[in-house]
């Protein structure tokens, strides 16, 4: 495979770094809804680190938007016209909820009356706490997590796919140099 058909490196570090923090904080975030409020404090604690988490993930998604906006995606392979369009639209979906689930978690989070603590430390209050708020973009995280969870689904299984057929797809996100010369 030649390089012009793969994702360059940066795109392919921010990639797989962003999967496997996205990937651990969806997990974290429906597991700690199930953390009883009692013993207090416990809870709270778990909250905290999915924030701080979150916030951190805001920041690597932030240069990814970027960096793509700035390079184009490498060009498909020979794949069915049906499979590319499915393509496109899933990545952008997961772009979107890339870009919506930080933010509807920090602004949900920032209408509280409690201060949002990275790793400990209280971030300024920006604006007074309000119930109705929080409880839209709380409506909005929610949804938009489980929305993620099913294009994330669809992703992984659609990589799966491409790589049982051996098609060129998976070594496009791959930082292996490609072992068959031939191909190339
Ligand atoms: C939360 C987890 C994940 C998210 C949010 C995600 C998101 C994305 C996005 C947005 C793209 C398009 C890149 C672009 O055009 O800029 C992409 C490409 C890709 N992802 Fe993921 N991904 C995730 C996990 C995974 C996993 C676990 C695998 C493998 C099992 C995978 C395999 C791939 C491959 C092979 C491509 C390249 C597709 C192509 O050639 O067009 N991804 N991913
Ligand atoms: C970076 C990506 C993020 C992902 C993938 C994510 C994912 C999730 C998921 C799946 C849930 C459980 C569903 C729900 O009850 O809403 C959740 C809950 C929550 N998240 Fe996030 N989150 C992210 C970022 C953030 C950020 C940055 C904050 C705040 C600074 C945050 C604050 C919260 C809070 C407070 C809840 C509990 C909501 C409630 O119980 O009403 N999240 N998150």
């Amino acid at each position: 495979m030649s390089e012009t058909q793969k994702y360059n490196r940066v795109a392919i570090v921010l990639h797989w770094l962003l999967a496997l923090g996205l990937l651990a904080q969806l997990f974290l975030g429906f597991w700690m809804e199930g953390v009883p409020k009692d013993p207090p404090g416990i809870r709270a604690g778990w909250f905290n680190l999915h924030k701080s988490i979150g916030l951190v993930l805001a920041l690597i998604i932030v240069l990814r938007v970027i960096w793509r906006l700035m390079h184009a995606a490498p060009e498909l392979p020979a794949l069915p016209a049906w499979q590319k369009t499915l393509a496109h639209w899933s990545h952008r979906l997961l772009y979107v909820c890339m870009v919506l689930m930080p933010m509807s978690g920090f602004l949900g989070s920032s209408f509280t009356p409690y201060p949002i603590k990275f790793f400990g430390m209280p971030l300024p209050r920006l604006w007074d706490a309000s119930a109705d708020l929080k409880e839209l973009f709380g409506a909005v995280h929610t949804a938009t997590g489980f929305v993620m969870v099913g294009l994330v689904g669809l992703h992984i299984a659609a990589a799966i796919w491409h790589a049982v057929r051996r098609d060129g797809v998976m070594q496009r996100m791959s930082l292996k140099k490609s072992m068959s010369p031939q191909l190339d």
